[in-house]
């Protein structure tokens, strides 16, 4: 976890208004923060309270989660009533970017009670976070949330979130007469962790951005999680029949049916063990646990959702069992200050430059954001940012209205696609040309929540 102050600003608590006041959760109020958020945090279709969040919640904020702390919340009291009226979570965690360490601040869990709403309580809640996070050396904060909302904070979508692919049950392919499955599924236990850390740690590596979890997470993850809570899942080793001490890989399936189907949250197999020799053993072993956990919810289980990512290795070994695409939706990000966060890459960006038909090259690329800008300096291979102001509506080598830089610097969208987006999207110079595509390439990512 990032270092430095974690508290809140002097001004928690604080009056605001109207008997209202902003207060910093502790242990004492686990289960009302848990309780209210359980009551509010709804989507419109559903029917409080919602069992999944709330024994989520106690999770987080009991004081044993590897990432959530039972000060990770502010909340809004009405003194009248000395009811929770409004609440936002702020939880750490060390992002990498192309294996670059990133620490990251992670605002989740909003939720505002309906009568006390459009009374700019969150608005004052992400004023009082992002200054919090500031003070945490977070240099981006990052939100799974709500369409369009989080924009209004200052944050733009650019990161891929969950996507995947579908088996329906008779995608299953059946096992061949007279044959036995070569690969069945065991239980994880404690001594399999370490792999586990391994294989995750294989499966970072193919995502520009990720999320590292060290073996104390998975800990928690496999044998720590309330079993009602919505991220409660069961973890099984991929072993060859008949040798349950030779793990070749793992996946992890949730407890409980998402609607009628079986989510896979994590699926790896470990070098040397073809995909597509797995592959079909797996599918028939997770439909065979998909009655099972269909039976903790009395619903009707017909399909395997791997939420796995836009890009998986089961996608490209076994496409015709796998035939419904679910595309992703993206995370918000926001880089409050973007000359820091380059800097912070900046290793990332080198080797990409070293490694390029343009290594050697020296000189100034000037990114204009209209209002705002920075230089990059490139210098015997070194790089380094700052910020710029451009004179004129076209100064610069390339030109990214609002905040669709941030698309093209997490890799989320090529610059031919933002440049084919929006008009005044520009690269102008030869340099942008020849440079920015290979500073800044697209690159598929999928992170696993660190919550
Ligand atoms: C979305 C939600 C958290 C907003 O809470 P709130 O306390 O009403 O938010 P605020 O009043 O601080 O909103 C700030 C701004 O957003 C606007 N706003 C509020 N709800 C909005 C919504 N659903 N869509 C768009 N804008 C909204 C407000 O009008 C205000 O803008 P303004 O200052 O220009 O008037 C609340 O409606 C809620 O709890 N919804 C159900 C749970 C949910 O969806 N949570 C988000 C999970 S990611």
């Amino acid at each position: 976890m990032p270092g430095g102050d974690p508290a809140p600003g002097s001004a928690v608590p604080r009056a605001l208004g109207d008997g209202l006041v902003l207060r910093r959760s502790s242990l004492a109020d686990r289960e009302r923060i848990a309780s209210f958020h359980a009551n509010t945090l709804l989507a419109p279709d559903e029917t409080p309270p919602l069992d999944r969040l709330y024994f989520w919640l106690l999770d987080m904020l009991g004081g044993d989660h590897p990432t959530g702390r039972p000060d990770d919340f502010l909340y809004v009291e009405d003194t009248a009533s000395g009811r929770i009226v409004s609440s936002v979570a702020l939880s750490s965690a060390t992002w990498t970017y192309d294996g670059v360490e990133i620490p990251a601040g992670q605002p989740d869990v909003v939720s505002t009670a309906p009568e006390y709403r459009r009374r700019g309580l969150v608005a004052a809640q992400f004023a009082e976070i992002h200054d919090w996070s500031e003070r945490q050396g977070h240099v981006m904060q990052v939100i799974p949330g709500i369409p369009w909302y989080y924009r209004q904070f200052g944050y733009e979508y650019a990161l891929n979130l969950e996507g995947g692919r579908i088996a329906y049950r008779a995608n299953v392919p059946d096992l061949p007469a007279g044959e036995s499955d070569p690969f069945t599924l065991r239980p994880l236990t404690e001594p399999d962790i370490p792999f586990l850390v391994d294989l995750y740690r294989q499966a970072c590596a193919r995502s520009l951005v990720a999320v590292p979890r060290d073996a104390a997470f998975w800990r928690f993850d496999a044998f720590g999680r309330s079993e009602r809570s919505g991220l409660a899942s069961e973890h099984f080793v991929i072993v060859p029949a008949g040798q349950p001490d030779a793990p070749v890989g793992v996946v992890i399936a949730a407890r409980r049916l998402w609607g009628t189907q079986l989510g896979v949250r994590f699926l790896e197999v470990a070098p040397g063990t073809p995909m597509v020799t797995v592959a079909p053993s797996l599918l028939r072993a997770l439909d065979a646990l998909g009655p099972q956990a269909a039976a903790r919810t009395d619903k009707t289980y017909d399909a395997i959702c791997f939420e796995l990512g836009v890009e998986h290795p089961l996608f490209d070994a076994l496409p015709s069992a796998l035939p419904r695409e679910i595309k992703p939706y993206a995370w918000y990000v926001r880089i409050p200050d973007l000359p820091r966060f380059l800097n912070v890459i900046a290793p990332a960006l080198e080797r990409r430059l070293a490694a390029s038909p343009q290594a050697g090259w020296n000189g100034d690329l000037h990114l204009s954001f209209y209002r705002s800008g920075l230089r990059l300096h490139v210098e015997s291979g070194r790089i380094t940012a700052e910020s710029w102001r451009p004179d004129h509506a076209e100064a610069g080598d390339a030109l990214f209205p609002d905040l669709t830089f941030l698309k093209v610097l997490l890799g989320y969208r090529s610059l031919a696609d933002v440049t084919h987006a929006y008009p005044d999207c520009i690269v102008a110079s030869s340099a942008g040309q020849a440079l920015l595509p290979i500073l800044f390439p697209q690159r598929y990512t999928h992170v696993w929540d660190p919550t």
